[in-house]
């Protein structure tokens, strides 16, 4: 049989798929049925060796980057082109799901796994990459060793992220042995494709198992320190208080605010709180919190930022607060490869998956990664719309379905001319 009367009988296995799937679900499972695999813990570690064997029995290379990025490479007819990468990542949020980001880097083992059984051999060389930290949970922010490799960051800047316990990300990747040696980013990817649930409600609501993701919004992520006064909760009269939990309180208001005077698309999140001293008869000293803003359009995005910087200004004003406020995180929004685009498109077309286009409101490894190759993302709905929560779901029959054209898209452009 020739390559091209293989290809068309290429279907992915989608019980093998899931299999994987509720085999990796099992490394930090939680007790409501999601996962708890944060950045570079033991428990990433143990997720990180499953995948790397995995990868190793399908026939695959392994190479660890500086960043703890892992590339499983399965050759191509000629190996010397630049590869056709896919993948996501394997990190969760504290009380994440189970389909986040895993989805994306095992449908890629998937593809790898059904070429073989076909005995396909790709043009191009393929490869799996797993991106280190993409959820920002642990460390801030999001995305960061696809940031490295896209030049967004330098090196210095990733490994010296810090988690709440002043742990760094260099010092955690030696810890738990995937401080790679490979350089971080600087060779060419043919394209690069990404799966993942589409976190949000559109897919299932109207039907579709494909969403051909056109877009990705843009984020600003802030961090703030408030700091008044602590004093004793009794006798401290309420006009002398310099309380900056109230302070905070007016700041998460005017975040929500915000969000809402920018319908119907902006999404603007406080996320993260810290009191200090945190008793409870003590008027708080300093509080830290995190905002997250989100938009598909630039503008709206820095008249948000504006407002934002007013609010908080006036607020602290206000209640005699000094005041800290660092943006510490900006990715612009940004429109995938329209070749690759067309590609997941042919895809669900060919397949007879009923399909949309849509923007993504997450952000994703493949929004660093268009940077530096030509980049496109998958969707497969999820029930309900919910993700970063333990309860997200999604059908097998819709993985596998994303699966198959994450395929079919990875070898248009493995094969292509
Ligand atoms: C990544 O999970 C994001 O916050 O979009
Ligand atoms: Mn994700
Ligand atoms: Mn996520």
């Amino acid at each position: 049989m020739s390559e091209a009367d293989k290809a068309d009988n290429l279907r992915i296995n989608g019980e093998r798929l899931w299999q994987s799937l509720m085999d990796m679900h099992k490394i930090g499972a939680t007790e409501k049925g999601g996962n708890c695999r944060l950045a570079l813990t033991d428990l990433d570690r143990e997720g990180r060796d499953l995948f790397v064997r995995w990868c190793k029995e399908a026939g695959c290379t392994i190479t660890v980057d500086k960043m703890g990025n892992i590339f499983a490479r399965r050759p191509g007819r000629d190996d010397s082109l630049p590869p056709v990468m896919m993948g996501s990542h394997l990190d969760t949020q504290p009380t994440g799901g189970k389909f986040d980001g895993v989805y994306g880097v095992l449908a890629g083992l998937e593809v790898v796994r059904t070429l073989n059984d076909m005995n396909y051999e790709t043009n191009a060389p393929i490869e799996v990459a797993v991106w280190t930290n993409e959820e920002g949970s642990r460390f801030a922010p999001a995305m960061v060793a696809s940031g490295v490799f896209a030049g967004v960051f330098d090196l210095d800047y990733g490994l010296s992220r810090k988690d709440v316990d002043g742990r760094t990300m260099g010092e955690e990747l030696q810890r738990i042995g995937y401080a790679g040696e490979a350089e971080v980013g600087g060779r060419p990817i043919r394209a690069f494709f990404e799966a993942h649930i589409e976190q949000g409600p559109i897919l299932e609501a109207e039907e579709k198992v494909i969403g051909v993701v056109t877009h990705a919004q843009g984020q600003r992520w802030y961090e703030i320190t408030l700091t008044g006064q602590e004093a004793h909760a009794g006798p401290t009269p309420m006009a002398r208080r310099r309380d900056a939990l109230v302070g905070a309180a007016r700041v998460i208001e005017a975040v929500n605010r915000i969000g809402l005077e920018n319908q119907p698309l902006a999404c603007a999140t406080v996320g993260m709180v810290q009191v200090h001293p945190n008793s409870r008869n003590v008027i708080p000293g300093r509080v830290f919190l995190t905002v997250d803003f989100r938009h598909p359009e630039d503008e709206v995005l820095s008249r948000m930022d504006a407002a934002l910087r007013a609010e908080v200004e006036e607020i602290s004003a206000r209640g005699g607060l000094e005041l800290q406020f660092e943006q510490i995180w900006y990715s612009p929004p940004i429109a995938f490869d329209a070749a690759c685009v067309a590609a997941v498109r042919r895809a669900a077309e060919a397949n007879g998956y009923p399909h949309r286009d849509i923007v993504s409101g997450a952000g994703h490894d493949a929004c660093y990664i268009s940077r530096v190759a030509p980049t496109g993302m998958v969707f497969v709905p999820c029930e309900n719309g919910i993700s970063h929560n333990e309860i997200e779901n999604a059908k097998p029959e819709d993985l596998a379905a994303g699966c198959q054209v994450l395929l079919q898209a990875v070898l248009e452009r493995a094969d292509a001319d």
